[in-house]
Order: structure tokens, then sequence, then C-alpha cells
């Protein structure tokens, strides 16, 4: 666990919503120009990354749970000062101007500050129960009034009975065989009523959006509650759909999700799962060299679980007996046929699946060009009851980067794609 001290903390407080000249001349009503521009902070917290699908951005979220988010293009350094690889978690301190609309512009010629590097969340080793907060935006103020209501968000998320046992609760069960559940007792889902604050309402600021979203939740619950909570959903109203250009979005690694209402956002469960399960650090799943297009997957377009190559990731799936590695030691003559036998993986995860590393092809030792395959039976019951056509009752075979697998195996770095093949 990590500590943030108090006077850098002081610092980002006091230097937000304030901006003062820096060097020479005055403003433009005194005809001579010269940059106005705000005081520099150092901005700490865990480094996490976010998907807007309109661009991707690093943001930092502080002690807090606040969330600031750091100017496109920005890059943190790849090691720390011990060569680790840094990844999305690690608690950094950016030097930073924090522009009006609260974005970090890292000031030029510093550097970002490694101060810990906390380990990515995969695989998960024990069970986990999320504490669920889910926050209901209702802008009446403006006219962009609230349609789900709490007793809504209880239905989609725990089910018709709000005992965990249907909804998006459930879905999640199933797909990881109880490695990831919501703790249905410990659910809540309140309805905030907010002054209409422009970054919201007029450009989607997704860091306003949370940022507001805990400090109403804190009003309204106290912050003993609030701190109970794990996890984060933030709805926003359905007439925001036309200010964001997202269904949902998530911290990758985080415990904050956002979602638009709508038929592709919080109304539809493989949204939800996709966004949640972002917060572990698994990215999209991709097709023919297209993010999302993934049918067979929450993580791409699919309303089904996650595919063997990401249940394996996530630690909600095992491979076969001998069916980890299957390479040239192991397909030894040209002809042999090996028998393996795969339970349909929406019946268990244990032995769900094989992972193929082709190291006899000539590109294997070349990184640009290695991949494994995973192969898994899939069947449209359980968590999968609505995989597609194209996918049931057939064996599907993915491709991941075989770099990133090895890299993912000394427990370094995440994988940002599967590619499915037929
Ligand atoms: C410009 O500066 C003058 C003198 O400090 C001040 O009176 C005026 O309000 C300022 N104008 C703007 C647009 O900030
Ligand atoms: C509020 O929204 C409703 C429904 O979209 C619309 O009919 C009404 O004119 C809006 N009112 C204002 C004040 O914008
Ligand atoms: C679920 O939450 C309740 C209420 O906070 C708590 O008593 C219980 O231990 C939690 N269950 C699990 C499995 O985390
Ligand atoms: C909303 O705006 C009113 C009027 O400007 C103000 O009195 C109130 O404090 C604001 N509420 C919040 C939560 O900011
Ligand atoms: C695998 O990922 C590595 C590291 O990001 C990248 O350099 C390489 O090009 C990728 N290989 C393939 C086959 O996509």
């Amino acid at each position: 666990m990590w500590r943030l001290s108090v006077p850098l903390l002081v610092l980002l407080a006091a230097a937000r919503g304030r901006s003062q000249v820096i060097d020479g001349g005055s403003n433009a009503s005194g005809g001579v120009t010269g940059y106005v521009g705000p005081e520099q902070v150092d901005l700490m917290g865990e480094l996490l990354y976010i998907d807007t699908h309109m661009g991707r951005f690093w943001t930092v979220r502080d002690v807090d749970g606040k969330l600031t988010p750091i100017a496109q293009g920005y890059q943190p350094p790849q090691r720390d000062d011990n060569g680790k690889d840094v990844v999305p978690g690690t608690v950094v301190v950016i030097p930073c101007y924090i522009d009006p609309s609260g974005t970090c512009i890292p000031v030029p010629g510093t550097i970002t500050t490694i101060l810990s590097a906390t380990p990515i969340e995969l695989p998960v080793k024990d069970p986990i129960y999320q504490r669920l907060l889910v926050v209901i935006f209702d802008y009446s103020a403006c006219n962009m009034t609230a349609t789900l209501t709490p007793a809504g968000a209880a239905n989609i998320w725990l089910g018709p009975n709000g005992d965990g046992l249907g909804g998006v609760a459930q879905k999640f069960t199933q797909c990881s065989f109880g490695k990831l559940n919501l703790n249905a007792t410990a659910f809540r889902a309140i309805t905030v009523k907010r002054n209409c604050s422009t970054g919201i309402v007029q450009a989607c600021s997704w860091w306003l959006i949370s940022n507001e979203g805990d400090a109403a939740a804190k009003e309204q619950l106290g912050v003993n509650e609030f701190s109970t909570f794990t996890h984060f959903a933030y709805v926003v109203p359905p007439k925001m759909q036309s200010v964001c250009g997202w269904a949902g979005l998530a911290l990758l690694p985080g415990k904050q999700i956002w979602l638009q209402t709508s038929s592709y956002g919080v109304n539809r469960w493989a949204t939800i799962m996709q966004e949640s399960i972002h917060n572990y650090g698994l990215w999209h799943s991709w097709r023919n060299g297209w993010e999302y297009e993934d049918y067979s997957t929450a993580m791409g377009r699919g309303e089904a679980c996650p595919n063997a190559a990401e249940t394996s990731r996530l630690g909600w799936s095992s491979p076969a007996a001998g069916g980890d590695a299957i390479d040239s030691s192991i397909l030894t003559a040209p002809g042999v046929a090996l028998t393996f036998n795969l339970p349909a993986t929406y019946i268990t995860g244990d032995g769900s699946y094989l992972r193929v590393k082709p190291d006899w092809l000539p590109g294997y030792g070349d990184s640009s060009l290695a991949k494994n395959l995973y192969i898994a039976v899939r069947v449209n019951k359980g968590g999968d009851v609505k995989l597609g056509l194209e996918f049931m009752n057939k064996v599907n075979i993915h491709e991941v980067n075989a770099t990133m697998v090895s890299q993912f195996d000394q427990g370094s770095r995440f994988d940002p794609c599967d590619a499915l093949t037929e």
C-alpha cells in the first residue's frame, strides 16, 4: 500500500482552479501578450489508462480517488530504476500544469518519478466479491433527467430478485466459475442530482463525472459508508448520448467504470462485463486486425463470456492436462495425432483449453511475428447462451501475441489483443 505525502496533496489541491501569470506581460486588454498559465503541481497517484474510444489517455488516480487526465501524447518511462517495466497501476509523480479543463500538461523537461510498481491484478487468484456502488446522475437542472432508477440498476446488476442470482452478477459468476462475483448484500445504487457542470454536460469529461460522482456519493452516504465500496459505476442520463462518444468506459486497471443510459450501455450486460474486466487489466479482443471485431467474447462485440485466451489470463481457466505448451517437443512426428478431451467452456474452466506454441515456425523466434494459439470448445449454454451461430458447437481458435504472453508469464505486461482466427 502506498501513501501520499501531505505536502504534495496540498499543492495539487491548491493549484486547482487557480491560474496565475507565470512570466512577464499582462492580459489582453493591457495590449501586451505574456504567457498566462497555471501553477506547476506534482501530480501523484496510480498511473492508469483509459480508452475513451475517441482517444487513449493516461490518467492519475490520487489517494482520494480523484482522477486527473494527462494530455494526449504523454508517454510514461518504459522502465523504473530497477529495470522493471512500468505498467498501468504504477504509482508515479508527474510535474504538471493543470489546464482549465483539469488536464495535466506534463511540464516540458521534467520526468515522471516512479514511487512504486504495483503488480497488475492478473491472474485473479482468490475469488473477488465486488462491493459495487452505482452512481446515477440526474441532471434535470438542465433537462437531462435520469431514467434509470436505483431499483432499475439493482435489477440490471443483481437480477429481478435483487439477490445476485440474475443479471450481471450471474454472468460474472458463470463466466468466471466463481472467481468474479458481486456481493449482492453490499451492492448499492443511488441517484445524485447535480448542477449541470459545463465540462460534463457539454464536453462529457469522464474525470469530472467520476470526481463529481464520488463527491456527491460521499455527501449522500457519508465518507465512512462510501469507503466500504470497492468498485464504482457512473451512469449518465440518456441525453448525454449526444455528448459522449462511448457506451461504456473503464480504467485499466482500476475500480471505476462509466456507462451511458442506452441499449448498448447500461442495458447490455456484455458492455458492463467488458468495462468491468478492463478494470482487471484486460484489453479488447480483435479479429482480422480489427479491434472489437471478435464476436465470441464480451471483450469484443459478443454477448458471450470471455474467450479461452482471456479466461486463462484472468485466472478463470486452466489448460487440459499436457495441453499448456504444445510445441515441437510434443508434436514430434508429422501426421501423428494427439488426443485431448476438452469440456465446453461454459461447463468449467478446469482443463478447458489447449495452448499451442508453434516453435517449429521460422518466425517464432521473431517477436514481431510469434503467436500462440488457444483452442477451446464453445457451446451456447450457461454464460454463453447467446453465443453466435458462427462460434457455437465449434472448436474456437484464438491467436495471441506470444511475446506478450511470455512477458505476461513473467508478470510484467498485460495483453493488449487477442485475434480470432477460424
Ligand atoms: C486586465 O488587467 C487589468 C489590470 O490588471 C484588469 O483591470 C482587467 O480586468 C484585466 N482584463 C481581463 C480581461 O482579465
Ligand atoms: C426538455 O426535454 C423535453 C424532452 O426531450 C423537451 O420536450 C423540452 O422542450 C425540453 N425542455 C427544455 C427547457 O429544454
Ligand atoms: C458481503 O457483504 C456483506 C455486507 O457488507 C458482508 O457481511 C459479507 O461478508 C460480504 N460477503 C462476501 C463474500 O464478501
Ligand atoms: C447548485 O447551484 C445553486 C445555485 O447556483 C447553488 O446554490 C448550489 O450550492 C449548487 N449545488 C451544488 C451541489 O453545487
Ligand atoms: C507483439 O507485441 C510486441 C510488444 O508490444 C510487439 O513488438 C510485436 O510486434 C507484437 N507481435 C505481433 C505478432 O503482433
